[in-house]
């Protein structure tokens, strides 16, 4: 059997959301099925019993199997631009796992988190979902507002007693696209220095650049290693039923995050999982494959922006993404995004609604990373045929 092509209709029941027939679905943030390596992940896992054989099948390592955390470890030296010991990454399952993990330890010392003011909706309810305070702070889209947050990190310090965390995403947002420059990483870097407080870098997109790599994470940029946790995770680009992640720590931290009775009893998280993504690291296959969805992606992006170009009205604005799965459409001021997606909806095209995920709510998402790009052509059509029909 082909796993790439052999495909007919989804199974019920097997997946979180199924596509609804005749829609073309630009709302959720999923890749596209057609671009998860099934074939590829048959082949790793089949390398990695080779290899390993009963140990792919034992309890895990507490951290995550050492010859996957030795391969992250380069890559994050990579990435980074400075060196990056194994024994401060750990394995999870997934970002939204580490989410709550962090959530959890913020709970206990009794920390607040800053959010930027438009940020991923579903990280943010993790923090609210553990008991810690969350305080979106003010600032543009396309960046953050260093200012705001020095203020916003103070008064929750003053109000708590502790220095609070600054949940980030710098690198291909979600929702916006938007990349942190060199200087705003540097600045926050700084910023967290100065006020003790702890980054938590969404780094989740990070790996899926069209053209040049985006600037180091945060840890790259000389702030305490202790200062910064970045969060990785191979749901965005082997696929999310793989649930697993990675995350790089200072020594403190990445000590209490595996000192956890939920690994001491099962092990580090999906062994097996990881053992068949460290096949794919060590023989090279991960790599090629990046390489090839990075250029699926762009071509994506591509399509859908040239369908819009030059057709949106005066006051509309794209932003586009130099990386990760998404179009940050900007509506005329005053025009909430709710109803753009009502009239989408009746048009056959779903996007998201910007104010699901903070600020002014006179934007949509659209996630291109889940049609091919004839389904996306279409789609923009459906849009454009959409925003004649709604006025500020
Ligand atoms: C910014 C961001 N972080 C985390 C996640 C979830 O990651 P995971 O599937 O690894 O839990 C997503 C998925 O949409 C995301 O967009």
């Amino acid at each position: 059997v082909d796993l790439d092509t052999a495909r007919g209709a989804p199974a019920p029941g097997v997946n979180q959301a199924d596509p609804r027939p005749g829609m073309v679905e630009l709302g959720p943030g999923y890749l596209d099925p057609a671009l998860l390596p099934a074939a590829l992940m048959r082949r790793w896992v089949g390398a990695a019993l080779g290899r390993w054989g009963a140990q792919t099948l034992c309890y895990g390592a507490d951290s995550g199997p050492m010859p996957l955390r030795a391969a992250l470890a380069d890559t994050a030296a990579r990435m980074d631009a400075m060196p990056c010991p194994a024994d401060q990454v750990l394995t999870t399952a997934g970002t939204s796992a580490a989410l709550d993990r962090l959530a959890v330890l913020l709970a206990a010392d009794g920390r607040a988190v800053l959010t930027e003011a438009v940020s991923y909706d579903l990280g943010r309810e993790i923090f609210v979902e553990r008991g810690v305070r969350t305080v979106a702070v003010p600032g543009p889209h396309d960046d953050v507002d260093v200012a705001e947050l020095r203020r916003a990190a103070v008064r929750a310090a003053r109000d708590t007693g502790r220095p609070p965390a600054l949940y980030l995403i710098p690198t291909f947002h979600n929702p916006t696209g938007r990349v942190l420059d060199a200087t705003r990483r540097r600045e926050v870097a700084a910023l967290a220095e100065q006020l003790g407080l702890l980054v938590i870098e969404d780094q989740a997109y990070a790996q899926l650049h069209y053209d040049t790599p985006p600037p180091p994470g945060l840890r790259g940029y000389g702030a305490d290693p202790e200062r910064v946790v970045s969060l990785y995770s191979f749901a965005k680009c082997l696929g999310p039923g793989v649930r697993l992640g990675w995350l790089v720590a200072g020594p403190v931290l990445a000590g209490r995050l595996s000192a956890d009775a939920a690994r001491r009893s099962g092990g580090g998280p999906n062994h097996f999982a990881a053992m068949a993504v460290a096949a794919a690291l060590l023989e090279g296959g991960f790599d090629r494959h990046l390489r090839w969805l990075r250029g699926r992606l762009r071509m994506r992006r591509d399509a859908l922006l040239d369908a819009l170009a030059g057709e949106l009205p005066g006051g509309y604005q794209a932003c586009p993404p130099a990386g990760g799965y998404f179009l940050w459409l900007r509506l005329p001021p005053g025009l909430p995004g709710e109803s753009l997606v009502r009239a989408a909806e009746r048009a056959g095209v779903a996007v998201a609604p910007g104010r699901r995920f903070g600020g002014d709510g006179a934007a949509v998402r659209l996630c291109f990373a889940a049609c091919a790009p004839e389904r996306l052509r279409l789609g923009a059509r459906r849009l454009l045929d959409a925003v004649r029909t709604v006025y500020p």
